[in-house]
């Protein structure tokens, strides 16, 4: 998994004034919505004894009051609050949990998961098509029993269309598919790829004069987990944005906003996210079934062939990327696998902005660079 990304962790629509838990990173973080509309996010681990602040509630303005020991912490994360104290006794410096910086963009919740400061975090992607009109978007939901990277993956894989899909997206007849250029900058990779397409069926058939013998699909990936799908067809765009949220080592939330600009009224909607749902369904099987479960970490552990070529160029940035230190284990996933005695948390931009907070921190920082720092 990898920190020093921007996440979208949740439906916009989803957080209100009440927190609301939300994982990733092998991580939970709370998140809650100031009076002004901001939201804010934290780390869900109390520092007194691990309680849920998700559990709690928001109380006095913009500051949430752990339900265990009643402990308040403001939106930077700083305690401010602790009720058994009494009057005059200070509040320790180590009193404070992890705040991310947060962002709203294309009806999601952002969070920055990692401690880069503003000028050096790699951008969100850009969806254009949001702020256009023309396209009317839908937001689906499943959770998956396979590592992110393995259904990540499998987004920007062409081939098992035919396969794994055939016909209701694939199309099993026509399996080849023709040579495809990568374009490629840091942070993303894509292709125009042609594919041939089943007969249309249900609602689609009414758009259909004459069925295409192909399709331009651009496929491609945006770092960390993101996968771009933009069918062409011929009435219309079908373009969905696919998030693979890492809940832990072996599961997966997938987020997907898919945006048409066909049959663009809100009674087609439940079509919509039919169609995706059945096509996650007849996926999930194939995924969760892999193995290894874990994406090798050498190119060499499995067979490419010259179709595979967008992962090969997610395989290689990542690469670069865990030798810049940005990898974070699975050894020490807080939750979802086995009970532990110890907690670590995904280091926040606070950590490197205050050194002199820099031994202010209850929890230990994940991934290395940020505990070289703090030894
Ligand atoms: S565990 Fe949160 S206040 Fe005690
Ligand atoms: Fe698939």
């Amino acid at each position: 998994m990898l920190k020093n990304f921007w996440y979208a962790v949740e439906f916009a629509h989803a957080v209100t004034r009440s927190p609301r838990k939300v994982t990733c990173l092998g991580q939970d973080f709370v998140l809650y919505r100031k009076r002004s509309g901001d939201v804010v996010c934290l780390s869900d681990l109390c520092v007194h004894r691990g309680g849920a602040l998700s559990m709690g509630k928001v109380v006095d303005g913009d500051v949430i009051a752990c339900p265990y020991h009643g402990w308040q912490y403001g939106p930077d994360g700083g305690c401010v609050k602790i009720p058994a104290n009494p009057g005059g006794r200070g509040i320790p410096k180590k009193a404070r949990v992890d705040a991310y910086p947060v962002r709203e963009e294309y009806g999601l919740i952002w969070a920055f998961l990692g401690d880069l400061p503003e000028d050096e975090r790699p951008p969100i992607p850009h969806f254009p098509q949001h702020a256009d009109p023309a396209f009317r978007a839908v937001y689906f939901e499943m959770e998956i029993g396979a590592n992110y990277e393995r259904t990540f993956e499998n987004v920007v894989d062409a081939s098992h269309t035919p396969f794994v899909h055939g016909h209701s997206f694939g199309n099993p007849d026509k399996p080849e598919i023709p040579d495809f250029e990568i374009v490629q900058d840091s942070w993303h990779a894509e292709a125009d790829i042609l594919l041939s397409p089943p007969p249309a069926k249900g609602l689609w058939k009414r758009l259909y004069k004459e069925k295409p013998e192909q399709v331009v699909v651009t496929n491609g990936w945006y770092l960390p987990n993101i996968v771009k799908l933009h069918v062409r067809l011929p009435f219309g765009d079908l373009i969905l944005y696919d998030h693979n949220i890492p809940l832990s080592r072996d599961r997966t939330l997938i987020k997907i906003v898919g945006y048409r600009n066909f049959f663009t009224g809100k009674w087609a909607d439940g079509n919509a996210l039919k169609r995706i749902e059945k096509i996650l369904l007849q996926d999930r099987p194939v995924v969760e079934s892999q193995r290894p479960e874990l994406l090798p970490f050498d190119l060499s552990d499995e067979l490419h062939i010259r179709s595979d070529s967008l992962q090969v160029a997610y395989r290689r940035r990542r690469r670069e990327l865990i030798e810049a230190g940005w990898w974070v284990g699975d050894d020490d996933v807080v939750t979802g696998d086995a009970p532990r005695r110890s907690a670590t948390v995904i280091p926040s931009p606070a950590r490197r902005d205050n050194p002199e907070l820099a031994r202010a921190w209850q929890h230990k920082a994940r991934g290395a660079p940020a505990e070289k720092e703090q030894a």
